[in-house]
């Protein structure tokens, strides 16, 4: 966190009750997200994990203003969102350039529609200054066809600082990238918050990066109606060395904290399960916790 001791940090984003209800195929509401509540301090870098399909990407969505709000509400500065807005800007898995423009465009193509009075210096400055924070300086003419999936994706995360947001938005930004480019790339996003003091919010379902990364990292509960599982404070101060974080005895610490609360809300789809007293019970698509629950009852009613 960027707030200086004694002094209690800005709230940058504040989510408070967010529901979401998306319609099933017979046109009834299902509540994917429920009472989901959350603030974010000023400068401060958020890591949000959990199960495949329990909710992250529709809660980042929410927050970035690109999908409505069925309840609760988001404030971002001081006033609640309707929709986007030039203060959050969201790096997808995907940066889906326009092929037909080279990185200068691409990138351009965004700052136009969110400085429409800037002048042609300035914006091109804007540009230029965006590629050359994500080490792009040298390759702003190339187009998507002649860059790598890591060089294509730090034009996605330049597009998106360019716009100059309050607060940073990235759904498993690295998802499609070989590890040693993901490394690169995570410590870009850590460099670039550190220098444009953003706050920022990232999605991501790899608890190593959930720790490295953050400094809090959010475990939401499996869905329907998930919501924050629990918070995790990761007090690794900043500038973070890598070699030095994955050495810290702490690190596994967090690292463990993580896996076990996944561990213990693993899916598990349907089947059959021979418990201790011998017995077998089939089930459903049930969680881990709800499967224990289940057992215990399913244990006392055959005793
Ligand atoms: N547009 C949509 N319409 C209906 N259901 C959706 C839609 N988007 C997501 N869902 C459902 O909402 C749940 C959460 O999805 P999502 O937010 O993408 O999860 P995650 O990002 O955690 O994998 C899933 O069950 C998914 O099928
Ligand atoms: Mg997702």
């Amino acid at each position: 966190m960027t707030a200086t001791t004694g002094k209690k940090p800005t709230r940058a984003v504040e989510i408070f009750n967010l529901v979401k209800e998306y319609p099933n195929p017979y046109g009834d509401d299902f509540r994917v997200i429920e009472n989901f509540n959350l603030n974010i301090a000023e400068g401060e870098f958020i890591s949000l994990i959990g199960h495949s399909g329990c909710g992250k990407s529709t809660v980042l969505t929410m927050l970035a203003g690109l999908n409505e709000i069925s309840d609760g509400g988001i404030i971002v500065g001081k006033k609640e969102i309707s929709g986007p807005g030039p203060d959050r800007a969201v790096v997808f898995q995907s940066p889906c350039l326009m092929p037909w423009m080279n990185a200068f465009q691409n990138v351009m193509l965004g700052v136009r529609n969110v400085y429409p009075h800037a002048t042609k210096a300035e914006r091109k400055q804007i540009v230029e200054h965006s590629l050359s924070v994500v080490g792009l300086g040298d390759a702003m003419k190339k187009y998507p066809r002649e860059l790598s999936g890591g060089m294509q994706q730090r034009v996605g995360i330049a597009r998106a600082i360019a716009l100059q947001p309050k607060v940073l938005l990235l759904d498993e930004p690295f998802g499609r990238l070989d590890s040693l480019t993901r490394m690169e790339l995570q410590d870009v996003i850590i460099d670039i918050l550190a220098k444009e003091k953003l706050t920022a919010l990232i999605v991501t379902h790899d608890v190593d990066e959930a720790v490295f990364m953050a400094d809090r990292c959010v475990m939401m509960s499996n869905g329907p109606l998930a919501g924050v599982g629990e918070i995790l404070e990761i007090d690794f101060p900043r500038p973070r060395n890598r070699k030095e974080v994955f050495l810290d005895p702490m690190f596994f610490k967090y690292r463990e904290h993580l896996l076990a609360f996944l561990e213990q809300r693993a899916p598990i789809k349907s089947g059959s399960r021979t418990f201790a007293n011998g017995n077998t019970m089939g089930f459903i698509d049930k969680k881990g916790a709800d499967l224990e629950a289940a057992a215990a009852e399913h244990a006392t009613s055959v005793a």
